[in-house]
């Protein structure tokens, strides 16, 4: 009798998998586990590990703000991402088809989650422009010019022209490989990007580690400082962990809804943070240690916001021997990070459309070609002709950025645990998982999404409504 169960329950298995695995070959997958793990490892790394991260670790205590974001990638971040890949793939629909078929009464959730990569794609590619106007500058050898007080960028960002310009580019490249599809889009320029990113990075931190006084710097970012730590590093680490994995919007539900049934689901998410914290923890030692030489050991020099990278970096580059070709390597994998970013938004906006709407790749991806310049045009127009505009006294960058990050997305996340923690429950995902092998962190996973990740959600929500970190 149970070997008669087993059997069938394996044959129904075998159906249920060969339908999914049809399903996915008609909308188009990841081709294999390492394609997979690059494109989703390429949505995470990029601005925020590259320019956030190393400011907040230094301020925050250097070392022991290493360690809680080490330790909070392992648990919450992994019990976040698992969640999400793991709807993806079950439910094999982009994002807003995958919450209302868990359950009909959280449609809505979709929606909202599917308005977080509508928000964020357009600002985020007039950023990207920025990232590629300083990368041609580079390239050409106008590096030099970028250095100084800072007027340089004002004065690039303060006339709408140049920047239009290179946020147009920027749209269509990311949208060029997206009309290509996941397996000869997205999936092919991971693979080369990627690798070419983690190159130019070690290659980067090598050179600037032998800068004379790089090692104190070095020392000064990975020494804990415990009198800098306060609750208010736990928050900033969760946020930004929250950020760097790219969840809450969606990405992670559309990338595992092409992803194989055959490929092992938890050391996937593994790989993915491993990738993700190792390019945030190295741009942390390029940035820290060449700042801290450049400002002769002043950490302050450290500031937030794009002053940072586009003000503060460009002069650190000019005091460099060599300056020119780190500057030029630096913005160019800015801009591969950036890049892949964009490429999993607007992947994740074109899947909805595809599904909803019922109409083909390359006209959704048209739609939102058009709707992206558009929204797009405000942030940039915020910085020049209409920066007298304001919102909430923030200019519409800030704005969108605020209101997807700050508020849209810890809500989202927070439902998706209550969803999956008591509605669905959490067999929903831990059964996705062990569809090809054990759940080694089943029971962590299990009181990460019911307890421990809601709290650290309304803490994030709370505190970045009333606190400003
Ligand atoms: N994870 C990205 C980063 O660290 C952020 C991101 C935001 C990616 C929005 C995609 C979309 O910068």
């Amino acid at each position: 009798m149970h070997k008669i169960h087993s059997v069938s329950a394996v044959y129904r298995k075998v159906c249920f998998m060969s339908k999914q695995t049809n399903a996915t070959a008609e909308k188009g997958g990841f081709g294999s586990k390492l394609g997979f793990i690059l494109a989703a490892a390429g949505s995470a790394v990029g601005l925020g590990n590259i320019w956030r991260f190393p400011y907040l670790a230094a301020k925050y205590g250097g070392g022991i703000f290493l360690l809680v974001y080490l330790i909070l990638t392992v648990t919450f971040g992994f019990a976040l991402m698992t969640t999400e890949i793991g709807i993806g793939r079950k439910t094999g629909k982009s994002v807003i088809g995958a919450y209302s078929s868990i359950n009909k009464y959280f449609a809505p959730l979709g929606w909202l989650a599917a308005a977080v990569p509508v928000i964020i794609l357009p600002y985020y590619c007039v950023i990207g422009g920025w990232v590629l106007k300083y990368m041609v500058a580079f390239l050409t050898g106008g590096g030099t010019a970028a250095a100084g007080d800072g007027s340089y960028f004002t004065g690039f960002i303060g006339h709408a022209l140049q920047p239009t310009i290179f946020f147009f580019v920027f749209v269509l490249f990311t949208a060029l490989v997206v009309m290509l599809g996941v397996n000869k889009g997205i999936e092919r320029v991971s693979k080369i990007m990627m690798p070419m990113l983690f190159i130019l990075i070690v290659g980067i931190g090598i050179y600037t580690l032998t800068l004379p006084g790089a090692i104190d710097g070095l020392i000064y970012y990975v020494k804990p400082d415990f009198s800098a730590f306060s609750i208010k590093t736990v928050i900033a680490a969760m946020g930004q962990m929250f950020y760097s994995m790219s969840l809450a919007m969606g990405i992670m539900i559309t990338y595992g809804s092409y992803m194989r049934k055959e490929d092992h689901l938890e050391s996937s998410v593994r790989n993915i943070e491993i990738f993700d914290t190792a390019v945030a923890v190295l741009a942390g030692m390029i940035i820290v240690p060449s700042v801290f030489v450049f400002s002769g050991g002043d950490a302050t020099q450290l500031n937030a916001g794009p002053s940072l990278m586009f003000i503060t970096l460009p002069n650190v580059f000019e005091s460099m021997v060599g300056g020119q070709i780190v500057g030029t390597a630096f913005f160019i994998l800015v801009a591969l990070a950036a890049l892949t970013s964009s490429i999993s938004l607007m992947e994740t906006v074109v899947s909805i459309i595809v599904e909803k709407f019922k109409v083909k790749r390359i006209p959704a991806c048209v739609i939102v070609i058009v709707v992206t310049l558009l929204v797009g045009m405000l942030s940039v127009l915020g910085y020049s002709n209409w920066s007298e505009v304001t919102i909430f006294n923030m200019q519409f960058l800030d704005f969108f950025d605020f209101v997807s990050n700050n508020i849209m997305m810890p809500i989202v996340a927070l439902l998706t645990c209550i969803l999956i923690g008591f509605v669905a429950k959490t067999k929903f995902v831990e059964d996705e998982v062990e569809l090809n092998g054990k759940f080694k962190s089943k029971i962590l996973y299990r009181i990460m999404v019911k307890y421990i990740c809601p709290i650290c959600m309304l803490v994030i929500l709370f505190s970045s409504l009333f606190m400003s970190l």
